[in-house]
């Protein structure tokens, strides 16, 4: 039998040999696109080259692409382990023209793949085209041997694929495999019509060949893209499910050895069919858990972080319904790394990593999950009707950590419903509150503008000098008698990245402004102040940062850099920043990395840090694309969305990071650097507090004090 590592092999070397070059997985938790909560199809890394924005380099690709399809546009989150063919994680094996080969080779290569090199039966397989399509029609029927009653046209729902709302899009023609009328699951539904496309289980995609030729726009117009190309998606786990000729992707071995290690575990023997449902939910889970984990992804309380926590706690309550109640999920990745790990190293590279992640994060669980249960008890035995209100589900999620979903399942159990609109309509409500606590001290919408100049735009020169001569573009008197003010060119760096703005002063022979926050917004530096003496005119002004504050800003920021590289030497390469405040008076760092850093560690920290301060080293900044930064290793953050164009700051040497903020020259001006604390921040977040200059020597002096 064809294991499932050998059938992706096979897949690549088919195109390989066709002139594809194979072109790795892009990280399943997408660094660049703010606009996917996940990597959801083969295609995400190459949107660049369909859209022409940028040149492919190569004419002909294949890979298999790590996705997830939980949480946002595309969710099955709620049907896993329920059927035997949905997924949260999954492998989309794919093949790709740029602007070369088109319609007829995709189509045929893929028959070919099918049918002559691992032999599925052709009397088993359909193709399903576009209605408008009929080259696609036509080179199914000459160009390969499907039986011609076997190929039918569908509408834009089936056979018209668009990456999102936007995007590149395009007709598309799918192979579909029957699975045998044993699994159409709609039998005893007279009004269904058991074909392809029927939305029953007896017929199943295989593979999906796109022609991406428009691009859809937002008022949903559809433009033509300057060039043609193919876009193919081949779900992995179906193929080896019909490959291996099983019943259910969860025989294949992609999952058998995990659904083996959860019976062994828990004690509870895997059943196909409805009482297997836990044995697939967690098989399923944590195969998606260790690879969104391997990528950066992390479990916490928004965005792609809550579904990863979301798709953990149900995976632990599935467990505990297999009497699981202590960790025990964690120990399933050394399997997912030992199977997977010879094509995604970064399983086995990650491992301790990803298993103390999860662990920690199913303690947290197990710790919400008891006091939880209480509560939903208590609100059900209250219910006077059959439906649990918005209002206590929003309370179980937002006090007790129980996801929605979660809830729903518990609620099944006593055969109750949950009111999602409701809970929607709490979660928008909480989100009110978040937006009018957040302490972005400007609601620029309600900002009455008053235009001096006709540009708005203000042109930064902090990196190189703190004063400039300049003049105002606009302002705009606040509320609280404070001032703002758009500058036409600046030298304040405005609060961003963690670190905070400068202060100083804006100034010529009649008007004197003291400048106390500067915040940006798009091109425009806002600079809040208050009037000292004289008045707003047209004149021409010296905005003049505060040195000393600036400096002590930048002792900071440098040294939280050294504090970085050092984490990273000391505990890991699986350190990452989730959070840092650059002050004048300290430095916060959050980062990841599970347990408590111990006194030792600490030290030898601020040793390194110490000495690197000691070694008196030149910083360098430099402009660079955003993938010559990255290939040169410099350290960017997981999930944030950076211009084309990056600033790269390095310590020549020890450090290397994309950063926008303003630094030191030398090394040596920190003086002294210091850790005040170290403590928790979050699962799996630790946080250090450190001084540095002369605070950190007020600090010493103050112990000494203390001693
Ligand atoms: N991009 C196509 C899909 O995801 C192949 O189905």
């Amino acid at each position: 039998m064809l294991t499932g590592n050998e059938i992706r092999q096979q897949f690549i070397d088919f195109f390989k040999e066709k002139g594809h070059i194979f072109v790795p997985s892009s990280s399943v938790v997408p660094t660049d696109d703010p606009t996917l909560l996940f990597t959801n199809a083969g295609m995400n890394q190459f949107k660049q080259y369909f859209l022409g924005i940028q040149d492919a380099p190569y004419k002909r690709a294949v890979n298999s692409q790590k996705c997830i399809r939980a949480g946002g546009k595309h969710n099955d989150l709620e049907e896993v382990g329920k059927d035997s063919y949905h997924h949260t994680f999954f492998e989309m094996l794919g093949n790709w023209s740029f602007g070369d080969y088109y319609k007829e080779d995709a189509i045929k290569w893929a028959w070919e793949l099918l049918t002559e090199v691992w032999k599925l039966p052709k009397d088993k397989l359909y193709a399903t085209v576009h209605d408008s399509d009929y080259e696609a029609y036509e080179l199914w029927k000459t160009k390969t041997d499907i039986n011609p009653e076997h190929i039918s046209f569908h509408g834009d729902v089936d056979n018209f694929w668009e990456m999102g709302e936007t995007g590149p899009c395009g007709p598309c023609t799918e192979i579909h495999i029957d699975t045998g009328i044993e699994y159409c699951d709609k039998v005893d539904d007279p009004n269904h019509n058991c074909v392809v496309n029927s939305d029953c289980h007896r017929y199943i995609e295989l593979w999906n060949l796109v022609f991406m030729q428009f691009e859809r726009q937002e008022d949903r117009s559809l433009i033509p893209l300057k060039n043609k190309f193919v876009d193919t998606g081949a779900g992995l786990e179906r193929l080896c499910r019909v490959i291996q000729n099983k019943t259910s992707n969860y025989d294949t071995d992609l999952f058998a050895n995990i659904i083996d290690a959860i019976a062994d575990i828990t004690q509870e023997p895997y059943l196909a069919g409805d009482d297997g449902v836990a044995h697939r939910v967690i098989a399923d889970h944590i195969r998606c858990l260790c690879f969104a984990i391997a990528d950066g992804g992390m479990p916490s309380n928004e965005g792609r972080g809550y579904v990863l926590r979301r798709i953990l706690r149900r995976a632990a309550r599935y467990g505990r319904l297999l009497n699981q109640n202590q960790p025990f999920l964690y120990q399933l990745s050394d399997i997912v790394a030992e199977h997977f790990g010879k094509h995604f190293s970064e399983l086995k590279e990650k491992l301790a990593y990803i298993k103390m992640i999860i662990k920690a994060e199913e303690e947290r669980f197990n710790l919400t999950l008891d006091n939880g249960l209480n509560k939903f008890n208590e609100i059900v035995d209250k219910l006077k009707s059959d439906t649990i209100s918005g209002l206590d589900v929003f309370i179980l999620y937002d006090t007790y950590g129980f996801p929605p979903d979660l809830t729903q399942i518990l609620a099944e159990e006593k055969q109750l419903k949950i009111d999602m609109d409701g809970f929607d309509k709490e979660m928008e409500k909480q989100k009110e509150r978040a937006r009018s606590a957040s302490n972005f001290k400007l609601k620029l919408e309600d900002i009455n503008w008053i235009h001096l100049k006709e540009k708005d735009e203000t042109v930064f020169l902090g990196y190189d000098q703190s004063s400039t001569e300049c003049f105002i573009n606009k302002y705009a008197l606040n509320e609280n008698g404070k001032i703002s003010i758009v500058l036409d060119k600046t030298p304040f760096y405005a609060e961003s990245g963690g670190q905070v703005a400068d202060t100083g002063r804006l100034f010529n022979d009649s008007t004197e402004i003291r400048i106390i926050d500067v915040q940006k917004h798009n091109n425009e530096y806002i600079h809040v102040g208050e009037i000292v003496k004289g008045e707003i005119s047209k004149d021409k002004f010296t905005a003049m940062v505060e040195d000393e504050y600036r400096l002590s800003i930048a002792r900071n920021h440098t040294a939280t850099h050294l504090l970085h590289a050092a984490l990273r030497q000391v505990l890991g390469e699986h350190v990452q920043q989730k959070g840092s405040l650059v002050a004048t008076n300290y430095l916060r760092f959050d980062f990841t990395h599970i347990n408590a850093v111990n006194q030792k560690e600490l030290e030898i920290i601020e040793d390194i840090v110490n000495n690197e301060v000691k070694k008196a080293t030149n910083l360098t900044a430099e402009l660079m694309s955003i993938d010559d930064a990255k290939s040169s290793g410099a350290m960017a953050l997981f999930g944030e969305k950076y211009a084309d164009e990056v600033r790269v700051v390095s310590v020549p040497g020890f450090s290397k990071e994309l950063c926008g903020g303003t630094h030191l020259e030398n090394t040596g001006q920190i003086g002294f650097f210091k850790i005040l604390s170290e403590s928790s921040s979050a699962a799996g977040i630790r946080r250090i507090e450190a001084v540095t200059g002369t605070n950190a020597e007020q600090y010493v002096k103050q112990l000494k004090k203390e001693i």
